[in-house]
C-alpha cells in the first residue's frame, strides 16, 4: 500500500468544531505508543503489540507519510486517521483496476464515545473529495467491530463484500466519491 501518491502533502491544518488534524510530530510518540500497545484498540485489528517492543521500535516521529493524520483534541493525540492507495493485485474491489483510496482508523479508548471519530473522519473525506474529486474510498473492517461498523455507515459506507482474513470475517465497505 501507499500514500496518496501525487496528492499535495501535509496540508495546512485541519479544524473542526472540537478537533485539529495534522501530521504527526515527534510529541505524539507516547499516545502511538498507547494507541499500539493498548489491548482494548487491538481488540479487532490484530492485538496489542508488547510495550517493550513498541517502546524501542516506534520511530521518533511516527506514521509521518502522506495521507496519515493525527487527531488532536485540546493539544492532545487522540487517535489517528489515514488514508492510503491499496495495491492494484488486491482481490477486494469496487473498481475493474483497484487501487482504490482505503480509509482507517483508531482512536485511544477513552476517546470512545463523544463522536471525535465520526467528527475527524468526516473532515478527511471532505479534504479528500476537494482534492480528489470524485474519488470513491473503501473501508475494511472485522464483522464483529461493532463501533467500526456504526462507524462507517455513520460515514456514509454500505457493505460491497465480505470475506474471511486474519482468522475472522471481513466487512468491506464503499463510499461513492463526492464532489
Ligand atoms: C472504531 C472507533 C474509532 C470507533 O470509536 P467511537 O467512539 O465508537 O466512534 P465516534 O468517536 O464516532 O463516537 C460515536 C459514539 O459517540 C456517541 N456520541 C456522543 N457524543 C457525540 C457527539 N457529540 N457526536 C456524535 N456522536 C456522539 C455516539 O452516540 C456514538 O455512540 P454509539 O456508537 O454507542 O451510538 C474506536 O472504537 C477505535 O478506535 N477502535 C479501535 C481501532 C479499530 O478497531 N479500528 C478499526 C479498523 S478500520
Amino acid at each position: 500500500m501507499n500514500g496518496l501518491g501525487s496528492v499535495a502533502w501535509p496540508p495546512a491544518p485541519i479544524r473542526t468544531e472540537r478537533l485539529v488534524l495534522r501530521e504527526s510530530e515527534g510529541r505524539d510518540r507516547p499516545a502511538f505508543i498507547e494507541l499500539f500497545t493498548s489491548p482494548e484498540v487491538g481488540t479487532h485489528i490484530g492485538g496489542a503489540r508488547p510495550r517493550a517492543e513498541a517502546e524501542r521500535t516506534a520511530p521518533e516521529v511516527p506514521a509521518r507519510r502522506s495521507g496519515s493524520f493525527v487527531v488532536e483534541r485540546d493539544g492532545a493525540m487522540i487517535g489517528t486517521v489515514t488514508l492510503v492507495r491499496r495495491d492494484a493485485e488486491a482481490p477486494e474491489r469496487v473498481r475493474p483496476e483497484g487501487g482504490e483510496v482505503e480509509l482507517g482508523y483508531m482512536f485511544l479508548p477513552e476517546a470512545w464515545g463523544s463522536g471525535y471519530a465520526t467528527e475527524a473522519c468526516g473532515a478527511v473525506l471532505e479534504w479528500l473529495a476537494g482534492v480528489l474529486p470524485g474519488e470513491p474510498v473503501v473501508l475494511t473492517t472485522q464483522s464483529g467491530n461493532a463501533r467500526s461498523l456504526r462507524l462507517a455507515e455513520r460515514l456514509g459506507f454500505t457493505e460491497a463484500q465480505r470475506f474471511e482474513a486474519y482468522g475472522a470475517e471481513q466487512w468491506f465497505g464503499v463510499r461513492p466519491g463526492s464532489r
